[in-house]
């Protein structure tokens, strides 16, 4: 098997080479190192070479046979790229900070139009993770890490890695533990989704992603926020925690859902939930789509698939379909998106919809919405 793709040992702390070629990165490949390091994205312990990238889009797949729907790629401008040879050692630095020192596995090139085309269903450049992706140009290199560092993380003193929350799931006395991918504060609909899983496992792992997210998602701190509130206010303490995961969403939908539950699988979760539309953008996948394309995968790692939720005034709950017989006039139907929409034009949303704890945790930040672009 590939280098790269060995089962990691935890990656040793940095030890940089001088004499090597420094290649700079991005926070995205940063924290896509870090996760490496500390085996939140086992069995990869380096960047992927063209083989193991064509048999993830082709087959979901590493060439070993694993599950694995979503590429992980290092792209880098061409001018380093051709400093570059097989074999060599690299140093990776972030704002001139040490982030890795690397072998270079393989130097290879990306077809980006079919590379969009395989990962996002899509080359279109209204999708975020197509910018992202072409911004970043055709040069690639497979790498396999000898050592790393933590770079700045940001929310450092609540953030855990597989080492920690083995370790708290254990101490916890928690044999089935539900992971809970987010990127935004939560909604009921979320809230019922977390219910579900407190219903079913021991204990509730919210890990919420921080990073750069695009322009209007949620900034890292109200999410952080929104959720300290929430689990105060109404979880029972000792069967959740919530820590944030470093890491830049690529909203490639039911691909990326693989590696979310693969991540959760990693930090000890037993299951993992996915609900409407799990990564996505815009309408570029089916609302059940990565659900289906989760199960028929063997990740590790058990799916806790949720319908839709949806505020119904007849039942004068939030409801699915699967447990509501009234008609789309009685439905208060919201999502992510339309909520932070309303609260953006000003408006409190109701609390069918959104706690009230919640909606103060956003308020109380003067602009809670990301600008920029991805
Ligand atoms: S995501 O990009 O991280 O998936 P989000 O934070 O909105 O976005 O969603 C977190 C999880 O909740 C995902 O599994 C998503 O499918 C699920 N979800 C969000 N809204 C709903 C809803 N109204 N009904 C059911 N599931 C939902």
């Amino acid at each position: 098997m590939d280098r790269c793709l060995q089962w990691s040992q935890l990656i040793p702390d940095i030890r940089g080479d001088d004499g090597a070629e420094t290649i700079p990165v991005d926070r995205a490949t940063a924290v896509l190192v870090t996760n490496m390091k500390h085996g939140a994205l086992r069995p990869l312990a380096g960047f992927m070479d063209s083989q193991t990238v064509c048999s993830v889009i082709r087959d979901w797949r590493l060439p070993d046979g694993q599950a694995w729907g979503m590429p992980v790629v290092f792209q880098t401008s061409m001018e380093h790229w051709s400093k570059v040879r097989e074999g060599d050692e690299i140093n990776l630095s972030m704002d001139g900070r040490p982030v890795a020192l690397a072998r270079v596995v393989e130097r290879f090139t990306l077809d980006l139009k079919a590379y969009c085309s395989g990962v996002f269903r899509t080359d279109s450049p209204d999708h975020p993770g197509v910018r992202r992706v072409v911004r970043s140009g055709p040069y690639a290199l497979a790498l396999s890490l000898i050592s790393a560092s933590d770079p700045g993380l940001p929310f450092r003193d609540i953030t855990m890695f597989p080492e920690d929350t083995l370790r708290y799931f254990r101490s916890m006395g928690w044999k089935t533990v539900a992971g809970f991918q987010t990127r935004n504060v939560p909604h009921r609909g979320h809230e019922e989704l977390q219910r579900m899983a407190l219903r079913m496992c021991d204990g509730l792992f919210i890990n919420p992603v921080v990073g750069t997210k695009k322009p209007g998602d949620y900034r890292d701190e109200v999410i952080i926020e929104s959720y300290r509130r929430l689990i105060r206010s109404y979880y029972p303490g000792d069967r959740v925690v919530m820590s944030p995961l470093h890491y830049e969403m690529m909203y490639a939908g039911p691909r990326e859902a693989t590696l979310h539950a693969i991540i959760r699988r990693n930090f000890g979760c037993t299951h993992f939930i996915v609900g409407r539309d799990h990564a996505g953008v815009g309408n570029y996948y089916g609302p059940y789509e990565a659900i289906e394309a989760m199960e028929a995968l063997d990740l590790g790692i058990e799916i806790i698939r949720a319908s839709e939720v949806f505020y119904c005034r007849a039942c004068g709950s939030l409801v699915t379909e699967m447990d509501c017989g009234h008609g789309e006039d009685k439905r208060q139907r919201f999502s992510g998106t339309m909520i932070r929409n309303s609260i953006e034009r000003g408006s409190v949303p109701d609390e069918n919809i959104m706690r009230r704890e919640v909606y103060e945790a956003v308020a109380s930040y003067g602009n809670p919405f990301r600008g920029g672009d991805v």
